[in-house]
């Protein structure tokens, strides 16, 4: 079995799963509540809880699991990219366990964890495929041809599609993660109501940093009490202009690179309007789309692992690689 650990925002994360990628546990503490006052995730909170949370997480995705340590024959842990004091500490822990007990380590890239969460459960897709990789930090779109590794053909230039549906929240007053909120609200508005642009920059490329400043002057140029009455048509309009612009890049990439199945992986993939523009993609369960233990022990099945003397040295890193 392999123990998965995940510490690299604000989810404290372990999970359990066996070689071919059945799930035996999966354990999510979430510190949404403590940085929502703060309108996003504040580093040194985010370290200091993950410190409290690791140990006790880590135990109850082996109890859940039924298999406990002496069942565990790999470590997965993410290394990067994310918060640096947040993922030295589920590093540390993974170290320190690995070298406890004498069991090898694969250090794990966290985008490369996000795509393996297709590659859990009963129908496990299989590459190639061109997948949509959308999360809070994160916006690209990928030619996968083999489960171990990816091609990155775009990336945003500025914010991230989930950034994008936070700071659009933060906009209309909604609370923080935005996404949901945008998302719930717009189910009663008028996604044609306002026009806010898609960028169109070269190649595979985002950008939203355009979009939310069309937002901005929205929301400015209409007042408060228009803003009120008016949240649920501006979330619509919004978010169709976050959903264009990234269904659009995904088919263009499926188109040039031959690839005929789409996926949608990240935080993101929970929006339904990017589902329903999407029937045709591969979605993994919701469960494993936001930040999750499952997906990096998925991911670890793919890589060779470090003894535990390597792993000692593996350092965490910030930027996507
Ligand atoms: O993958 P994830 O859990 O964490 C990162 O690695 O960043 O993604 C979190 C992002 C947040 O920006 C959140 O607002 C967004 O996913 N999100 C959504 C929805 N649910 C979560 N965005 C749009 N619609 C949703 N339903
Ligand atoms: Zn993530």
């Amino acid at each position: 079995m392999i123990l998965g650990i995940e510490t690299s925002c604000d989810e404290t994360a372990a999970a359990v799963i066996t070689p071919d990628g059945q799930v035996l546990s999966s354990i999510i503490a979430s510190q949404g509540e403590f940085h929502a006052r703060y309108g996003g995730v504040v580093p040194e909170i985010a370290s200091r809880r993950h410190l409290e949370q690791v140990g006790p997480v880590i135990r109850e995705a082996l109890f859940a699991s039924g298999v406990g340590f002496d069942g565990i024959a790999r470590i997965g842990v993410t290394q990067g990219p994310g918060l640096v004091g947040a993922l030295l500490v589920g590093l540390s822990a993974a170290k320190a366990i690995a070298w406890a007990r004498g069991l090898p380590l694969v250090p794990v890239n966290h985008l490369q964890g996000h795509v393996a969460s297709l590659y859990l459960g009963d129908e496990p897709l299989e590459p190639p495929f061109a997948c949509l990789l959308a999360t809070g930090g994160h916006t690209q779109v990928l030619a996968v041809r083999e489960p171990g590794s990816f091609e990155r053909l775009g990336t945003t230039l500025d914010d991230a599609a989930g950034e994008a549906f936070d700071k659009g929240a933060r906009l209309l007053g909604l609370p923080y993660p935005g996404g949901a909120e945008i998302d719930a609200l717009a189910q009663h508005g008028d996604p044609l109501a306002f026009s806010f642009p898609v960028a169109n920059v070269p190649g595979f490329d985002f950008s939203f940093s355009g979009l939310k400043t069309s937002l901005l002057y929205t929301v400015r140029d209409l007042g408060e009490a228009a803003v009120a009455e008016r949240r649920a048509d501006l979330a619509a309009s919004y978010q169709r202009a976050i959903v264009l612009a990234l269904t659009r890049r995904l088919h263009q990439v499926a188109e040039a690179e031959g690839l005929s199945r789409l996926a949608v992986v990240g935080g993101v993939a929970a929006n339904s309007e990017l589902r329903a523009a999407l029937p045709e993609a591969v979605v993994a369960p919701l469960s494993f789309c936001t930040d999750n233990a499952a997906m990096i022990a998925s991911a670890a099945r793919y890589a060779e692992p470090l003894s535990p003397a390597e792993a000692l040295v593996v350092d965490a890193y910030a930027s996507a690689r």
